[in-house]
């Protein structure tokens, strides 16, 4: 095997998973941050964010003298023993403007690194970003000497190594066939099925996945308010559904609506760039539509579930949150839908008491504004008026329910996953809603 120099610039989510992974496939990598508070972290082995199996492999890396964090991107690219042969830009892409993806952190990087990058050097962009970036990261680097390449990451927050190190495909486009050859060869020892295309196909391979879960996970939470009507069981039709191998069973459990740092920006940039070349993409309107209505139809089946009635006032009613973040094994609370239901609960004058295991009364966030969040699922039971369980961790399947039904005021809970086992809740005395059940 080839082992690579590499940098990384960017060491959030998808750039520490980068670094830390491929320094675990033999190469070695260096990962710049512009946070300085960061790399003294890093460098320290402390990882500071929530994802299992990252904390060891960083450690690993650092002590095998394979990884290392620096200061800036000049730096680390000026002081890679070696100069590096492989440059991965793993910077954020926020919304701008219209609900395109904002570039100013990818320009001012290339700026950063332009004169730089020794020749031959291949520069490649693992964010996600608008079809032509690629095009337009190569005219702003303006080097011939230096190929850009697009090779889109597909990891899931909460299980981001497991993704990176067993993907099922890797993609990576560029017009340069020598210098995409040169980044898949990168990932050789994975053995994974290997799609070598041109940038805009690379590019767009990304928001075409990413927007066909989102359309799979509207699908799914339709689907439940159909059966709800019909008195058909979700979990059923979907498991009969997914045993046909084009559909899969996986991506079709309904919930509170799907959000995260991903697939709310990612549809939305999808739809600007089909109205950028007047297609307009009415499957994926109605793909947002639907999540955005999802919410506002788990507020009022709480509603139904605390009052008896459709639009029965929630004032003076106290709500125990369980679960605030976009989905279990994570710490990110970055457009939760938990977050988004507690406002709307709050709106409706509910007073609202939250655990999470992730989230701490400390823990600062604009959207928990809303909540009293405390450190114990206990106490957020406590004389409640009903339990919401708002994401899928699953211990709270092993909480202790005969002492929650001794702590609430009203048993009921609304499960808005689907996580809960009925059965268990029912002995015990509880009222309990699903979705689509
Ligand atoms: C998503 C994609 O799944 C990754 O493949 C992609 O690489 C990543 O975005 C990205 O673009 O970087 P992620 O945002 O980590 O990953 O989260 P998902 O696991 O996709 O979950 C998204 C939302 O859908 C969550 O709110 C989750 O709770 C919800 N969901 C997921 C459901 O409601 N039901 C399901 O069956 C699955």
């Amino acid at each position: 095997m080839f082992v690579r120099r590499v940098v990384v610039v960017g060491t959030g989510y998808v750039g520490l998973t980068t670094g830390a992974c491929l320094a675990s496939l033999g190469h070695r990598v260096v990962c710049a941050d512009v946070d300085a508070d960061k790399i003294a972290r890093l460098s320290r082995g402390e990882v500071g964010i929530l994802e299992p199996g990252l904390a060891e492999l960083v450690a690993e890396g650092v002590a095998a003298g394979r990884l290392s964090f620096v200061l800036g991107a000049a730096a680390a690219v000026g002081t890679h023993e070696g100069a590096p042969e492989v440059v991965f830009l793993c910077v954020p892409t926020p919304m701008g403007v219209g609900g395109t993806a904002d570039l100013s952190v990818v320009e001012s990087v290339i700026d950063e690194v332009r004169e730089l990058l020794p020749p031959g050097c291949v520069v490649v962009n693992k964010s996600t970003v608008p079809v032509g970036t690629a095009a337009r990261t190569s005219e702003l680097l303006g080097r011939d000497d230096v190929a850009v390449v697009s090779n889109p990451e597909f990891l899931r927050e909460g299980s981001a190594v497991e993704d990176f190190l067993n993907p099922d495909r890797i993609v990576v486009g560029c017009d340069r066939p020598d210098a995409a050859e040169r980044v898949a060869a990168l990932y050789a020892r994975l053995g994974a099925p290997t799609v070598l295309t041109d940038a805009a196909s690379a590019e767009l391979v990304k928001y075409a996945a990413n927007c066909f879960l989102a359309m799979k996970l509207s699908y799914a939470n339709a689907l439940a308010e159909l059966c709800e009507r019909l008195g058909a069981d979700i979990a059923d039709v979907t498991e009969g559904m997914g045993y046909d191998r084009r559909i899969g069973q996986v991506f079709l459990t309904p919930g509170p609506g799907w959000g995260g740092s991903c697939l709310p920006k990612d549809t939305r940039a999808m739809l600007q760039v089909a109205d950028s070349v007047d297609f307009e993409f009415r499957l994926l309107r109605a793909t947002i539509d639907t999540n955005d209505r999802q919410r506002q139809r788990v507020v009022d089946k709480i509603r139904i579930a605390v009052t008896g009635k459709r639009g029965g006032a929630l004032t003076r009613v106290r709500l125990g949150l369980l679960g605030l973040t976009f989905k279990a094994n994570t710490d990110d609370l970055r457009d939760s839908p938990a977050l988004a239901v507690a406002a709307l609960l709050r709106q409706a004058g509910a007073e609202l008491v939250a655990y999470d295991p992730s989230v701490s009364s400390d823990t600062v966030h604009p959207g928990l504004d809303a909540v009293n969040v405390v450190d114990d699922p206990y106490l957020a039971a406590k004389d409640a008026d009903a339990l919401i369980v708002l994401t899928e961790w699953p211990e709270f399947r092993t909480l202790d329910w005969s002492r929650l039904a001794e702590t609430v005021r009203r048993p009921i809970v609304v499960d808005t996953r689907n996580l809960l086992d009925t059965d268990v809740l029912r002995r015990v005395g509880f009222v309990c809603t699903g979705l689509g059940r």
